[in-house]
């Protein structure tokens, strides 16, 4: 087993010019994997309300179901630093009910950090649940539970004014406290002012190639989901055409009864199967 990642490595990233990787995971089969292939955070997203959980959107997603999908992911996931993404209104209310949240995602789900989406207006939480003693990743540019109001899944800071105030909702959560911030759906040119804007890690999600780390939701990469791909998505691998092949290889295989064959199948003895067969006569 390798060594567990700490916020301490990720923010020691930065500085020394080390690209972090990072990608989302729902389940244990994907958290032995993204830690087998070496990543060092593994976010499980609110994106599993719509990759996983065939929702329109993120807002739907419920603190159990978050709590649910986070322990499976840290049974698997040992090495990898674990992110446990707020649901909607799980933090928006109040200070208080944040707190709450945030700690039940560790202690009942088993990540190592929280995120949230927000800047400036959000500060205030981050800092509070910093100072609770719980580790917080914010997410700001495209912050998909409120893609509404922000015109829907669309590039954000798209002028000087708008750029501006995404810079400006970095330095709130720098000086909040958090240890990196995700940055999603900018101008490459803006994401490497932010990156440069603050101090701690910047991970980009569609926000060009010169911020710290880049993440990804994996059933987007690896073409699971494929209802849409957002343009900053490249897929390295088409596992959803290659699972209807093997489906459609057993249906086949049952029907014509290829399946199961001789090695598929426990044997019983001759003289065992005789008497059997005299007894049901
Ligand atoms: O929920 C998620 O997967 C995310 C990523 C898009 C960063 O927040």
């Amino acid at each position: 087993m390798g060594k567990k990642i700490t916020i301490q490595d990720i923010k020691q990233a930065k500085k020394d010019h080390k690209k972090i990787i990072m990608v989302t995971a729902y389940d244990y089969p994907f958290g032995l994997m993204a830690d087998e292939a070496g990543v060092d955070i593994v976010l499980v997203g609110d994106s599993l309300g719509m990759v996983v959980m065939g929702l329109e959107g993120t807002v739907g997603v419920t603190m159990e179901q978050m709590i649910h999908h986070i322990k499976a992911v840290s049974r698997g996931c040992k090495n990898a630093l674990i992110v446990g993404d707020m649901p909607f209104m799980s933090y928006n209310t109040s200070i208080r009910e944040a707190i709450s949240n945030a700690g039940r995602l560790m202690k009942e789900g088993g990540c190592d950090v929280v995120k949230l989406e927000g800047g400036v207006d959000f500060a205030p939480t981050v800092e509070a649940i910093i100072k609770a003693g719980i580790p917080v990743q914010g997410h700001i540019g495209l912050t998909p539970q409120t893609a509404s109001a922000l015109g829907g899944f669309k590039m954000q800071g798209k002028d000087a004014t708008a750029a501006k105030s995404i810079i400006d909702d970095a330095k709130a959560l720098e000086k909040a406290g958090a240890f990196s911030i995700i940055v999603e759906a900018v101008p490459a040119p803006l994401g490497e002012l932010i990156a440069k804007a603050v101090t701690i890690p910047v991970i980009g999600i569609g926000a060009g190639s010169r911020v710290d780390g880049q993440v990804l939701v994996t059933h987007d990469m690896v073409g699971l989901f494929d209802k849409f791909v957002p343009k900053f998505v490249k897929q390295y691998a088409q596992i959803r055409p290659t699972i209807i092949d093997a489906l459609k290889a057993f249906k086949e295989d049952v029907i014509t009864e290829s399946f199961p064959a001789s090695e598929h199948s426990f044997t019983m003895p001759d003289k065992t199967l005789e008497e059997l067969k005299k007894n049901i006569e």
